[in-house]
């Protein structure tokens, strides 16, 4: 979708939406507007009662004295309440409503929406932000092109701050390409997107800046990385490990770091799963998928900051050389791990990529995102992303960063009653804690692995793909994760 920011012209033909704040009188352009139909959009409006609560719409279709096939009041609430949240709901809901009505070309007014917290350019921004990422969609492998919606080609948002709203919204641009390539990552199937070929996405970053390395299975064996290399050993896809750096901070000074989960399919390996929903473990990459599309947005805006994304991307199959429940292998730490299921593997690739993470960069913080178990729905559905930390002030930082964006999380507890579940009789340690707690156990069991950095973990199986739809998100990968890390940062690392 080409989205552009114009001045205030009511001469467009397509759809016409106006952006209505509650107890206001229309004025300037939506007055020009209702005197134009002739009075009816006044008279539309008292007909149905519509007074410009947050989330009502009012349709009023061909209407005279105008070229537009239809125009859409979208109630935001009052103006005093408005978030850039309730804006980018407003975007999306308008993308949903006119793909529905097979409308490909439409224009929306943001006339004096403005609250003390946010400018008049900034909210038509927030606007266009929201009906950007709704326009997402990933339906490159239909060949039949399904004709209940038809994508929204043109938007174009009149605003009197059209400067200030580029400007604005060239920043969201960036975060929604990132969001985008976390969602492309996530959605592509596991024949098309296996470890060498997500590498070769996440090369791609080269062009915004970030310098991208990949290491195969030869040189993470000459590393040591015996527990995330145990993970891929039944696959005939090659494990990898992508090491991406943006440097847009002072030299010298440390960077933050992000590491991914990237288990390219998870079949559970020899303790192979259920084939009931198998299908979803395409996205346990999501961890993975996350670290990249931040990467890209944080390279693309240019923040001022050194970060780095490390993800350790396998696939876990059974097979005659498949990792057994009874092996012991050995991480780089030197710390041994007994394999009690096969299925607990994402735990194995991150604790690699963690050590590697802490002992190159000594970074300020880690922060690892994984869809690491199911039973973090158990706990906290699919409303909240699960927070494990060592850090109370990193935590805090993520906390806030999540109510912001919308993308919230939940901090878990931590401590070592729970880590003595996954004390092993033969190794240091083993790779399950039992039924009870099962994402505490997975979360202690990380931690073995990060020596004296500040850490949060955050478990995202249940946000990362197949969330409930939004107004801003109908894909099955929902690119969660981009914004809140990138507030993080924004809001705490820059500078
Ligand atoms: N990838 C799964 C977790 C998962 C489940 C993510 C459903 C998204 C949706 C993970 O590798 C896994 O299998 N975890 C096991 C751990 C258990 C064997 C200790 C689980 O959650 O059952
Ligand atoms: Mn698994
Ligand atoms: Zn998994």
């Amino acid at each position: 979708m080409n989205i552009s920011f114009a001045d205030i012209s009511l001469g467009k033909s397509g759809a016409l939406a106006l952006v209505v704040a509650e107890g206001t009188t229309l004025a300037g352009s939506a007055a020009e507007l209702d005197r134009k139909t002739g009075g009816a959009i006044k008279r539309a409006m008292k007909a149905s009662s519509f007074s410009g609560k947050s989330g009502s719409v009012l349709e009023l279709l061909a209407p005279h004295g105008v070229a537009a096939s239809r125009i859409l009041l979208l109630g935001v609430g009052k103006l005093a309440d408005i978030s850039a949240n309730t804006l980018e709901t407003v975007g999306g809901e308008l993308v949903g409503r006119l793909e529905r009505a097979k409308e490909t070309a439409a224009s929306i007014i943001v006339d004096g929406i403005q609250s003390g917290k946010l400018s008049a350019g900034d909210a038509a921004a927030r606007v266009a932000f929201g009906a950007k990422l709704r326009s997402y969609r990933f339906d490159k492998y239909k060949t039949k092109k399904k004709d209940e919606t038809t994508a929204l080609k043109t938007l174009s948002v009149a605003t009197k701050a059209a400067t200030v709203a580029r400007k604005s919204y060239s920043t969201l641009e960036k975060i929604a390409d990132g969001m985008f390539l976390t969602r492309d990552l996530v959605n592509e199937p596991p024949n098309v997107l296996f470890p060498a070929e997500f590498a070769k996405r996440a090369k791609a970053l080269t062009k915004v800046g970030v310098k991208v390395e990949v290491l195969g299975e030869a040189q993470m064996k000459k590393l040591g990385m015996g527990s995330l290399l145990g993970v891929g050993q039944g696959s005939v896809r090659e494990s990898q490990l992508v090491v991406m750096r943006w440097n847009g901070g002072k030299v010298g000074d440390k960077p933050v770091a992000f590491v991914g989960k990237g288990v390219c399919f998870d079949t559970g390996g020899i303790s192979l799963k259920p084939p009931a929903g198998m299908e979803d473990m395409k996205g346990d990459m999501g961890g993975a998928a996350c670290v990249t599309g931040l990467m890209h947005a944080l390279a693309a805006r240019k923040a001022k900051v050194n970060a780095v994304g490390v993800i350790g991307v396998v696939e876990n199959m059974p097979d005659g050389n498949a990792q057994r429940p009874g092996d012991i292998v050995t991480s780089m730490s030197g710390q041994t791990i007994e394999i009690i299921n096969t299925d607990a593997e994402g735990r194995l690739v991150l604790a690699d990529a963690l050590h590697y993470t802490e002992k190159r960069f000594q970074p300020k913080f880690i922060v690892d995102l994984a869809t690491l178990t199911g039973a973090i729905m158990i706990a906290l559905g699919k409303e909240y992303a699960g927070l494990f930390s060592n850090d109370d002030k990193l935590s805090k930082q993520l906390s806030d960063a999540g109510e912001a964006e919308h993308e919230k999380v939940w901090r878990m507890p931590m401590g070592p009653a729970y880590d003595k579940q996954i004390n092993s009789q033969f190794a240091d340690m083993k790779n399950t804690g039992g039924r009870d707690g099962g994402s505490i156990t997975a979360a202690q069991f990380l931690q073995r692995f990060v020596k004296d950095t500040k850490w949060a973990h955050l478990d995202i199986a249940g946000t990362a793909m197949a969330s409930p739809q939004t107004a801003i998100n109908h894909s099955w990968g929902s690119g969660w994760g981009v914004r809140l890390l990138n507030r993080l940062v924004a809001d705490n690392y820059e500078g």
